[in-house]
């Protein structure tokens, strides 16, 4: 059966809706509005992974943040020193005048590492933020 479609007003920073547009016109989409339908089924296909994976994990946490941002360096640092024994090693490159990449490396079980990232995910500056894992055993 064909779903209603439902109708949604959408505010957006200027350079980030161009930027949309320039890939769904080279992806070929049809409308803007298939661009952002598809754009929001992969953000559910990536939150349902993270609810999925369980058990003992090695991750990356890759973190793109605007440094102007007041207090986010701190809030980074205090997640970081309250989860010493799931956070080993992160390296930092300063990426432009405005933005940092941060790289956290965690071992542990996954549903802590969920909550981090996604702790890290709701800080204000934060920009983007990828959660990669592999499994600590494989054989
Ligand atoms: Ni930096």
């Amino acid at each position: 059966m064909e779903q209603e479609l439902m109708r949604i007003g959408v505010s957006l920073p200027d350079n980030l809706l161009t930027r949309f547009d320039g890939i769904i016109k080279k992806r070929g989409y049809s409308s803007r509005s298939e661009g952002i339908r598809d754009a929001i089924r992969n953000y559910i296909v990536d939150y349902e992974w993270m609810g999925e994976e369980e058990g003992d994990r090695v991750a990356v946490i890759t973190i793109i943040y605007n440094h102007h941002q007041r207090g986010l360096n701190d809030e980074l640092l205090e997640i970081q020193h309250s989860s010493i024994g799931l956070l080993g090693t992160s390296f930092h490159v300063h990426l432009d005048h405005d933005n940092c990449l941060e790289v956290l490396l965690a071992r542990g079980n996954m549903r802590d590492i969920k909550q981090i990232t996604e702790d890290i995910m709701a800080l204000k500056g934060v920009k983007h933020v990828k959660l990669t894992t592999t499994s600590k055993t494989l054989d």
